[in-house]
């Protein structure tokens, strides 16, 4: 939620700044900004509503320099406006500073040391810059110890921070709590981002920040101090990336070409947690930890959240142990009561969702063993976990979830069945994974390459639609939530997930002559059920379709994707709806992989 990119010593600093807001735009795009300083005496602020595009188009060849902070605003105090984007800046114009989080305290802080200071904003980020100057110019503080101070002053707040005095321009000034931030070493250059893709054309070395570190950073230089003022030496870690990994190549959308990356993510996970024999391949150590738990509680958000409820049946069904799944911002302060040996796994796509780090941060106070499962290495997820899995699904840069969703469903059904053997259960010896992830991603491919009727279906049933369903009853109910959430939050069809059989006892009062009602059809045991709900709708107008696994087909289905083992159903009953849902939001016209309202980065809690 918000990017935050920021360099010193490269005269190039324009273009840095440009590159990597566009990399980070993911993270919210209703409005960017930079600040430039040339440390000649000229500096140059631009700040536009809407896409980075229109920021791009407002930086003209005047502009130059080899310092400078940007920006990229998904909104939450103040409407999106030039006013409220970032950077904000003292009243003087002394001091810029760009900020991602939420400072509860603002309205507080400002009452009682900024009465007298006019604002230009409605933003709680300008009350942190007017701070720091007002205790610069009314308590001669050096404008470290003004950031510093500031900084005390910030209760349970969010923040990653940074700062330029222009009246000492090469120095970025630095903090963060809860928000992620990293420092990126270059040669003769440092960098400052959310997100190391921002930056890797600059550097692939990066410095991890840790909550309530502050920052100095000169072109040569970088100092950090913990929050007791200690100076603290931190190796940097690589990221051994491509930057074309990040580009979307001959695609029109990355949504697109991350549908089409899941068979080879399927293997790749196939390749990496299980060996020849078929085996499961994992730390000794996290089995045994995980081994003892007498309760799995998984943790997520959006789709990550979807992905643990099919992991509950993968758990439940080859390991037999109790398993949960929470939402992560209702399990933060909900205080649930615990079984005696639980054991946590939290499943984050970017590693950064606030609400999960929350619940992270609790566990580990009670010294709960956890296991965080991401795709983003050394994210704060990754690093604050006790262990972590990696998804290998390459970089997900469209908003909407996709090869996240298959790859954490891949990784929880390697990893349950690797339980499952340790506790001799019959089912899981049988299970033989890495064939079965083989046959998943060959059916996937199938269906990918049949994306033209998957268009064709999308055109016809839902751009026109103002709500759709889709319906299932066990895993397929899981999947429904999911098939449902790509469709709004995308097309900006009102959609709904159901257990089928639920249907009747109220929402079925919502189906109209031509509402899409999707059966999800891949359990043996509840298939003829589903299709009977189905028939309700129809009796009252649905137009019925079906995505059915090909062993109980029918004539007149739909979609009918290859058979694979009944656990793991959901890596291809959710390609077709991933699909429907960008072809609906495609031929509606609307930006597929920038919803509205959106960012693929929850921060802020
Ligand atoms: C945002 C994204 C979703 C994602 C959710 C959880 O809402 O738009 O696509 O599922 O956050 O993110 P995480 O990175 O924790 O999986």
């Amino acid at each position: 939620m918000c990017g935050i990119v920021g360099v010193t010593g490269n005269d190039n600093a324009v273009q840095i700044l440009l590159k990597g807001l566009e990399k980070l735009e993911y993270r919210g795009y209703d409005s960017a900004g930079i600040y430039v300083n040339d440390l000649q005496g000229n500096d140059y602020l631009i700040k536009r509503k809407g896409h980075i595009s229109n920021l791009e188009a407002a930086v003209g060849p005047e502009v130059h320099g080899s310092v400078g902070i940007g920006h990229t605003r998904w909104a939450t105090h103040g409407v999106v406006s030039v006013a409220n984007a970032h950077p904000q800046f003292s009243e003087d114009h002394r001091f810029y500073l760009v900020h991602n989080g939420v400072i509860e305290n603002y309205k507080e802080l400002k009452a009682t040391y900024l009465s007298d200071t006019t604002f230009a904003s409605q933003t709680d980020t300008e009350v942190v810059v007017q701070l720091v100057d007002h205790f610069v110019r009314t308590q001669n503080l050096s404008t470290r110890d003004a950031f510093l101070k500031t900084l005390g002053l910030l209760e349970g707040s969010s923040y990653a921070f940074l700062m330029i005095d222009s009246l000492d321009p090469d120095t970025l000034y630095v903090a963060k709590s809860k928000s992620p931030l990293l420092v990126g070493l270059g040669d003769g250059c440092n960098v400052v981002c959310s997100d190391a893709p921002a930056m890797l054309d600059v550097t692939h070395d990066f410095l991890a920040l840790h909550d309530g570190e502050m920052v100095t950073i000169k072109p040569n230089s970088v100092e950090i101090i913990d929050q007791n003022g200690n100076a603290v030496s931190r190796k940097p870690f690589h990221v051994d990336m491509d930057p074309s990994e990040t580009e979307k190549g001959t695609y029109p959308y990355y949504m697109l070409k991350e549908i089409d990356e899941q068979p080879n993510v399927l293997r790749k996970i196939a390749s990496t947690y299980t060996k020849e024999s078929g085996e499961p391949n994992f730390d000794d150590k996290m089995l045994s930890a995980l081994n003892q738990a007498d309760r799995i509680y998984i943790v997520g958000a959006g789709t990550s959240y979807h992905a643990g409820l099919v992991g509950k049946k993968m758990f439940e069904k080859l390991a037999h142990v109790p398993t949960e799944v929470h939402i992560a911002s209702e399990f933060a302060y909900d205080d649930p009561l615990l079984s005696k040996k639980p054991f946590f796994i939290f499943l984050s796509q970017s590693g950064e969702t606030a609400d999960s780090r929350e619940v992270l941060v609790n566990v580990n106070a009670k010294d709960y063993p956890s296991l965080t499962i991401t795709n983003v290495e050394n994210s704060t997820l990754y690093r604050e976990a006790s262990y972590t899995l990696l998804l290998h699904a390459g970089p997900e840069i469209s908003v909407a979830s996709t090869k996240a969703y298959t790859a954490q469903i891949a990784v929880e059904a390697v990893l349950a069945k690797a339980l499952g053997e340790i506790k001799e259960q019959t089912i899981a010896e049988d299970f033989d994974i890495r064939q079965q992830l083989g046959f998943a991603a060959t059916g996937m491919q199938a269906i990918i390459d049949d994306k033209g009727r998957i268009e064709n279906i999308a055109k016809k049933y839902f751009v026109k639609a103002p709500k759709a369903f889709y319906i299932g009853r066990g895993i397929d109910q899981t999947v429904s939530l999911e098939a449902a959430l790509k469709l709004k939050e995308i097309s900006y069809v009102h959609a709904e997930g159901f257990a089928s059989g639920e249907l009747k006892h109220g929402t079925i009062a919502l189906i109209e002559e031509g509402t899409p009602v999707v059966g999800i059809i891949t359990q043996k045991k509840t298939a003829a059920l589903t299709r009977s709900n189905l028939q309700e709708t129809m009796s009252r107008g649905a137009q019925a379709l079906t995505i059915v696994r090909q062993g109980l087909s029918q004539p007149g289905d739909t979609i009918v994707t290859t058979d694979i083992n009944e656990l793991i159903t959901p890596l291809l009953s959710v390609v077709p709806a991933q699909l429907i849902a960008y072809f609906t939001s495609l031929n509606k016209g609307l930006d597929v992989d920038k919803p509205r309202n959106l960012a693929k980065s929850v921060t802020v809690e």
